[in-house]
């Protein structure tokens, strides 16, 4: 069901010193930061041949990785995505199976501006796990 992985997500506590990390000790291509304040999230993208790493950090009150922050402070690995074909099939089958989904289990518009659902860590080996439709 699940395809390719689309991104990991790193909530750092210095989105700066972070994408000189990527960009000038790893050798990375990153992005300028891209404020996303529907997220609650300013993200630099750091691409890769296969894959995208997402630096994620809060943007504005309530930003849903503050307490994530506050409990790692230094940061750390925050969601990994995978791709779906069919969001809606694939929460059905993971429903079915017993997998919690967050929130009221409707996929929502995520920072891709595609649909997007999360499941609970605790059902998935503690790690958050981002669903997008490809
Ligand atoms: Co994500």
């Amino acid at each position: 069901m699940i395809g390719k992985l689309n991104h990991v997500a790193i909530a750092v506590p210095d989105l700066r010193a972070a994408a000189a990390l990527y960009a000038n000790t790893l050798g990375a291509t990153v992005s300028e930061p891209v404020d996303q304040p529907a997220h609650g999230v300013t993200v630099v993208f750091v691409d890769l041949p296969n894959t995208k790493i997402e630096l994620l950090h809060p943007l504005g009150e309530g930003s849903p990785i503050a307490g994530f922050l506050e409990r790692n402070p230094a940061g750390g690995i925050h969601h990994i995505c995978y791709e779906v074909d069919d969001i809606v099939a694939a929460r059905d089958h993971l429903k079915a199976s017993g997998a919690r989904v967050l929130g009221d289990g409707e996929p929502k518009i995520g920072a891709h501006d595609k649909p997007v659902l999360f499941l609970h860590p605790k059902d998935f080996c503690g790690t958050l796990i981002e669903l997008e439709q490809a």
